[in-house]
């Protein structure tokens, strides 16, 4: 049967790759992001359906859900800093925006997509959140958001486990190819990131799709409630 999977995020970086990846694994791709013009185009690229939402707003949101039916595979990818403009200085208020902007971006955008689409998952099916090895150090407004998606996890796990859904956060180190740090990184920076690792590569994209397309098959039906680190080592859990 085919396999219907949604992607919120999917029109950049590790999003577009995981939709990628399930759209060549002959699945029935949905795939979202907040801006007309690249949903239509990775849409097209991909063979997919794209849909503009932005998965912070609870109105687009439901319209979203609306529109797809059964569905076996959730990736909740959409995320990234806190927005431009919310702040960065040390006044309450741009604290407040700041933390605001990581909040709705990394955990909010998950909870409210899940929410909607949670009685279409189908027994075997699967809920994948992208985290960020940001949630175990340094990672300030947006680590701390990432940290409780995945707390957030291991309940919804509790949840939809009885239902034969599994749900799992892929916590994914420096990777490669992706708007994430909006043309920002620096060489130094890019070195310094690489060394934290044991296999002294940066991630790419493929290594964050093929674990996703992993999470999702018949031989991960037991893994679920749990965070898998994909970072070649610069983080490791003992
Ligand atoms: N790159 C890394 O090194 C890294 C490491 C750890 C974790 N992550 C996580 O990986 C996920 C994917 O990020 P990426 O690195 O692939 O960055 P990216 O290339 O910037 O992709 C982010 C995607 O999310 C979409 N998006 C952002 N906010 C959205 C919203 N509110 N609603 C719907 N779509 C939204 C973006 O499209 P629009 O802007 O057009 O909406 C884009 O498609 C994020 O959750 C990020 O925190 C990345």
């Amino acid at each position: 049967m085919t396999r219907t999977v949604l992607v919120t995020g999917g029109t950049s970086g590790i999003g577009h790759a995981v939709a990628a990846r399930f759209a060549a694994e002959q699945a029935e791709v949905f795939l979202t992001g907040r801006h007309a013009e690249t949903v239509e185009q990775s849409a097209k690229e991909l063979g997919a359906h794209g849909i503009v939402c932005d998965a912070s707003d609870p109105e687009q949101v439901a319209e979203l859900a609306d529109r797809i039916g059964e569905l076996t595979v959730l990736v909740n990818a959409a995320g990234g800093l806190p927005e431009a403009g919310s702040g960065d200085g040390t006044g309450l208020d741009e604290v407040l925006a700041q933390w605001q902007s990581s909040l709705a971006q990394n955990l909010l955008t998950a909870v409210l997509t899940t929410t909607s689409v949670r009685d279409k998952l189908t027994g075997g099916g699967s809920v994948i959140s992208i985290g960020s090895i940001g949630a175990e150090r340094r990672g300030g407004s947006y680590g701390a958001a990432k940290a409780a998606l995945a707390a957030w996890n291991a309940s919804l796990s509790a949840e939809l486990g009885p239902g034969g859904v599994t749900c799992n956060v892929i916590s994914a180190g420096y990777i490669a190819g992706t708007n994430f740090f909006r043309g920002q990184m620096t060489d130094e920076r890019h070195r310094a990131l690489v060394a934290e690792t044991h296999d002294k590569r940066p991630g790419t994209l493929d290594d964050i799709a093929e674990t996703a397309s992993f999470l999702a098959s018949p031989g991960a039906r037991h893994i679920t409630g749990q965070t898998i680190h994909v970072n070649g080592g610069a983080f490791t859990t003992r």
